[in-house]
């Protein structure tokens, strides 16, 4: 028993008081250090050190005395620390060094001779404005280089020529202005030159990058969908750039790609789409579309053409799309929705029409939705027709029309109605609102039910909650002894209710 205890004892101090870990750092038995507030990189490390990290520091130079005899090091990350400059070939005699991670710090150049063990360089959020042939010779290695948030202006194949292993490249936040092709990394999947000042991308650039999957190269000031785009891509980011119009037919050979973002463009029509045959997602938000795109293909999920100027909705716009899950056309000019359109997309779940010209809600929508979004339209009335075949329908937002009745058969035919808003109305509080606020609340229905409009004296009133208006109504409902429980219950209710009044909007969709 007591050699236990002194056994527990030497352990517990063994590891408090390491007597090789250096202050402010915390060693553990794989060889990996971490430290903070630092002020140099902790000299007389042991040799064996696999990893060290220091972050929050004030190291302004790295040397080449730092790492002496530090061979086993493969991980080495000092971040946010202040660090200007890096004596050449501090680097170069780690052999094992896979990981160099030197971001949000001061550097204007890319650290020399880097070693050829190299896998992952990260050197984001400094402030490097120009790459050279050298800074990358010799590593054959490199998989992920991370240069974003640095003042780069132009990007050549000569600079990158050495990194045939590169898969992933991330080029955000530069000044980059030109590019020069062909960049002949054979192996690259992932590129992004996000946030920078291209206008033009020559035909060239892409023509030996056969493996990029996903390229971003939102944020620019493109006009043009690049040509000669990689066959194998899967996903291609355009948002925020000056497109005007796009050629489906330069990009037809792109017979993968799944996910094409175009949102925030200048694009006044789409038509041709089709072309893509495997494309999944299509967004489409913040255009100037004046009517929906024309010919789109048949594989589509989520279609989003929000912000947009359309105005009308109609069958033939989504005959082909029978595997459109997600459809958002909220914030747009809609007025007319023909009755039906969109009965072919029999997996529609979730159907965004908030923010426009509505007068109704849409006949025969779709048996499939779960979500419907039809706030800030012009609504006047529900009537039992529009909403009697959506059994599956859990989410209904009719905030802001002008609602000032409920029919009471409408909602019974909502089986699994979970959250109903219809805050924003002008309601007429009349005892057989009320009733319908007792079916709702007999469903188990979460219900924002907003103030009542009229008759005068109610007028102010929240008709979920308004005991005033309860008692006013009590001989009208016929009570049950059972109906006064809950309304007992129901009295902590009326704070949550109108604490959830107060919600931003935001919330409404928070629920699967
Ligand atoms: C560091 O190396 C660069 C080129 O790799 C060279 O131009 C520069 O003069 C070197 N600096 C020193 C102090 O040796
Ligand atoms: C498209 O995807 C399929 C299946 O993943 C793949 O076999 C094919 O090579 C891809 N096509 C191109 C051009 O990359
Ligand atoms: C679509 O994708 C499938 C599998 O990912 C692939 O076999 C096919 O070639 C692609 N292209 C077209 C046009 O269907
Ligand atoms: C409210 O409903 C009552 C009863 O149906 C009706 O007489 C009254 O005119 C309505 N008030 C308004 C403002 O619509």
């Amino acid at each position: 028993m007591h050699l236990l205890y002194a056994v527990l004892v030497l352990l517990s101090l063994s590891h408090g008081f390491d007597p090789n870990c250096p202050g402010r750092c915390s060693c553990d038995a794989v060889q990996s250090v971490q430290c903070y507030r630092l002020t140099e990189v902790p000299p007389g490390l042991p040799s064996t050190t696999k990893s060290l990290y220091i972050s929050h520091s004030k190291i302004q130079h790295l040397q080449l005395s730092d790492f002496t005899g530090m061979l086993a090091l493969e991980d080495f990350i000092l971040l946010a620390s202040g660090t200007e400059s890096v004596e050449n070939d501090t680097f170069k005699t780690l052999s094992n060094l896979k990981t160099l991670e030197l971001w949000k710090n001061k550097l204007r150049l890319v650290p020399t001779a880097l070693p050829a063990s190299l896998e992952v360089l990260k050197l984001s959020d400094n402030s490097i404005s120009v790459l050279h042939g050298s800074d990358f010779e010799g590593l054959e290695k490199l998989k992920i280089l991370e240069l974003k948030n640095n003042l780069i202006s132009s990007l050549s194949p000569s600079m990158l020529s050495s990194l045939v292993s590169l898969q992933s490249l991330m080029l955000d936040g530069n000044n980059i202005e030109s590019v020069a092709g062909p960049l002949a990394l054979p192996h690259l999947k992932h590129m992004s030159l996000e946030n920078n000042k291209l206008h033009l991308i020559p035909a060239s650039f892409f023509t030996c990058l056969q493996s990029l999957q996903f390229l971003s190269l939102s944020g620019n000031f493109l006009t043009k969908i690049p040509m000669n785009l990689p066959k194998s891509l899967l996903s291609l980011k355009m948002e925020r750039n000056q497109l005007k119009v796009v050629r489906f037919r330069d990009m037809k050979h792109l017979e993968n790609l799944s996910h094409l973002y175009l949102s925030e463009n200048s694009l006044s029509s789409i038509d041709g789409a089709q072309l893509l045959a495997n494309l999944t997602t299509l967004e489409l938000s913040q255009n100037r579309l004046q009517i929906l795109p024309l010919r789109l293909p048949a594989r589509l999920q989520k279609l989003d053409i929000s912000n947009n100027l359309i105005q009308r909705v109609t069958a033939q716009d989504f005959q082909d799309l029978r595997e459109l899950k997600h459809l958002f056309l909220d914030n747009n000019i809609v007025s007319l929705f023909e009755a039906g359109a969109l009965q072919r997309c029999s997996q529609l779940s979730n159907l965004a029409l908030e923010q426009n010209l509505l007068l109704s809600i849409p006949l025969k929508l779709p048996e499939t939705l779960a979500r419907l979004d039809l706030k800030g339209n012009a609504i006047q009335g529900i009537a039992e027709r529009e909403l009697k075949d959506l059994k599956q329908l859990q989410v209904l937002n009719l905030r802001n029309n002008k609602i000032s009745a409920l029919d009471l058969k409408a909602l019974e035919g909502l089986p699994r109605l979970r959250h109903l808003y219809l805050d924003g109305n002008p309601w007429n509080c009349t005892c057989s609102l009320l009733k319908a606020r007792e079916v709702l609340k007999a469903k188990g229905t979460d219900v924002r039910g907003g103030q009542c409009a009229a008759p005068a004296e109610r007028q102010g009133e929240s008709w979920m909650s308004s005991k005033k208006i309860m008692r006013q109504c009590e001989h009208h409902l016929h009570l049950t002894e059972k109906n006064k429980e809950t309304k007992k219950k129901s009295k902590p209710e009326e704070h949550s209710s109108s604490r959830i009044n107060m919600e931003d909007d935001d919330y409404d969709y928070e629920i699967d």
